[in-house]
């Protein structure tokens, strides 16, 4: 019977890999350096935590992880690393100073956990110094190309919608209009997702054009079918503002709404990780170590329809992930 160990072909003499969280936090991230350390540990690899991103790689903020340091993390929001969003690393010369680090410790491969800034960085990175590096997709905003989650994205519409729920007792004693801003400065996928779940009369996203007209027009609707009270989710990155902005137009053009505004806010990231996030982020962690020793560079672990499939750092940033047209047209439909 074949030795379990050589189940992973190794195609790479990788010995040191390092990770890290950069950018936003989101709840998954624990269990996503779990499963890079635990993946490492049994291919008997050497593997160091980076704390706080690439700030502490350019300070050499940078410690040996042992198996038994990520027990009792699975379930713990926010990252054990910590994280920044760092501008010094934009530059050359700090990016030379992280690199110096990295070869002080002999690092061999980087596995870096995060979004959009946290992978421009890493392929500007391995690029000029020649260093091999996984991407693991962490963020609430799902807004990745290459995976059809992102980490944390489901433990936040949940939270999300835990709070509209309660939103919509109080707005319903009180027969109130209310204006609920979730994240996403550039995607809609908090939104959409919340808005369908908790039953929102009308979803403002960054990605479609919603019309404060066509707001006042179905409230307007609802209200001649007795509908007394109603809830519009409102991404912070929308085009017609903030949700606080939508609010005071529809109260100036309809005064006798009662209108309310509440922002979720940072709620959204925190908290522990949901089972989806859980079992999402170990396959990913997983299968950024396994790509780095199949001789994998440049490209972040994604999955799709459930299987693992690696995309170029420029596709995973640059390609939109477009919000699904049906759902959109569904969620209208719904709400009617
Ligand atoms: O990118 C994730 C995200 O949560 C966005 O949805 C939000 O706009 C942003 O981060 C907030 O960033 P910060 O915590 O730095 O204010």
């Amino acid at each position: 019977m074949a030795n379990e160990k050589t189940a992973t072909e190794k195609k790479t003499d990788i010995k040191r890999i390092a990770v890290y969280t950069s950018g936003g936090d989101a709840p998954g991230m624990n269990a996503a350096i779990r499963a890079v350390v635990r993946t490492a540990a049994y291919h008997d690899l050497h593997i160091y935590g980076i704390r706080r991103g690439y700030e502490g790689m350019i300070k050499g903020d940078i410690q040996r992880l042992e198996t038994k340091m990520v027990g009792n993390i699975i379930h713990r929001g926010g990252t054990i690393l910590k994280t920044a969003r760092s501008m010094e690393f934009m530059t050359p010369e700090g990016r030379s100073l992280a690199y110096e680090n990295i070869a002080a410790n002999d690092i061999d491969a980087l596995v870096a956990i995060g979004g959009n800034g946290t992978f421009t960085g890493a392929s500007i990175f391995q690029k000029e110094y020649n260093i091999p590096i996984i991407g693991v997709p962490g963020t609430i905003d799902n807004d990745l190309y290459g995976t059809d989650n992102t980490i944390g994205f489901d433990t936040a519409v949940n939270t999300a919608i835990e709070a509209m729920d309660r939103i919509r007792d109080t707005a319903d004693s009180h027969n109130r209009l209310f204006f609920v801003e979730v994240m996403g400065r550039h995607a809609g996928f908090i939104a959409l997702n919340a808005g369908i779940s908790s039953g929102a009369a009308k979803i403002f996203c960054p990605e479609t054009e919603t019309s404060i007209d066509e707001l006042i027009n179905s409230l307007q609707k609802g209200a001649r079918r007795k509908k007394l009270f109603s809830l519009v989710i409102v991404a912070e990155g929308n085009l017609n503002g903030g949700a606080q902005k939508i609010a005071d137009i529809v109260k100036e053009r309809c005064p006798h709404y009662e209108t309310k505004v509440s922002i979720i806010g940072h709620l959204q990231r925190g908290g522990s990780p949901n089972a989806a996030d859980r079992v999402l982020a170990s396959q990913m962690g997983y299968y950024a170590v396994e790509g780095l020793l199949a001789g994998r560079s440049g490209v972040m672990a994604g999955i799709v329809n459930n299987k693992i499939r690696y995309t170029a750092f420029k596709d995973a940033i640059k390609k939109t992930k477009d919000l699904d047209n049906e759902m959109v047209k569904m969620a209208e439909i719904l709400a009617r």
